[in-house]
């Protein structure tokens, strides 16, 4: 597993990658992703300023096939999480899309971001995930994220908030 900063080339493979996952979501009925949020132009422009910035990452094999990829800030957003929260130091992840063929990838490279995370002095791994998600819910708790809320905000689909810690305790980073 090869983990590097996307480029603007990059783009149009995570766009891809999203219309896979939104297309396999709704096979099961799922409706999340189905249409990119607020709009197909705010939405690339805001993946193209993350790759700008070099906090999108893709994940690729030997080959430089995309295998996923996933986008980390440390921007909290004060419609999600309180002052006191925002004070904490934390990573916040964004987009994680894993190809269907390389289902399994996902605790990887969330590890992976958590020991990022850490080296960096973050002490929390938060993500808001798509607010009625349950199944999506259950799979962050199983990887370690507690519940912190979930807020039912009008103007915002992800308002199931979670977190973990990235204190691995004696492991070393
Ligand atoms: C979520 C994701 C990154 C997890 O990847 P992974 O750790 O490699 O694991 P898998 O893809 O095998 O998914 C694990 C389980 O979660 C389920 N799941 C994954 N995404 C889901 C979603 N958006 N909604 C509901 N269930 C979901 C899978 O069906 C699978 O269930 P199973 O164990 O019963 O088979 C990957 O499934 C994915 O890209 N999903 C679509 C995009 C997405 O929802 N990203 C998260 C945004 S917050």
């Amino acid at each position: 597993m090869i983990i590097e900063r996307a480029t603007v080339e990059d783009l149009g493979v995570i766009l891809t990658l999203r219309t896979e996952a939104s297309e396999w979501l709704a096979q099961s009925g799922i409706d999340q992703w189905a249409v990119a949020w607020p709009n197909p132009e705010e939405q690339n422009q805001r993946i193209l300023a993350s790759i700008e910035r070099g906090e999108t990452w893709m994940v690729r094999n030997e080959d430089e096939a995309t295998m996923a990829t996933v986008a980390l800030d440390t921007w909290s957003d004060p419609r999600l999480w309180t002052p006191d929260e925002q004070a904490d130091p934390a990573m916040y992840m964004h987009r994680l899309i894993v190809r269907r063929k390389h289902a399994g990838l996902g605790t990887e490279i969330m590890d992976w971001a958590s020991h990022r995370a850490h080296r960096l002095g973050q002490h929390w791994l938060r993500i808001d995930v798509w607010t009625d998600n349950t199944g999506l819910h259950r799979y962050y708790e199983n990887n370690g994220f507690n519940h912190v809320r979930t807020l039912d905000l009008a103007d915002y689909p992800s308002g199931a908030l979670f977190q973990r810690s990235t204190d691995f305790g004696d492991e070393v980073p």
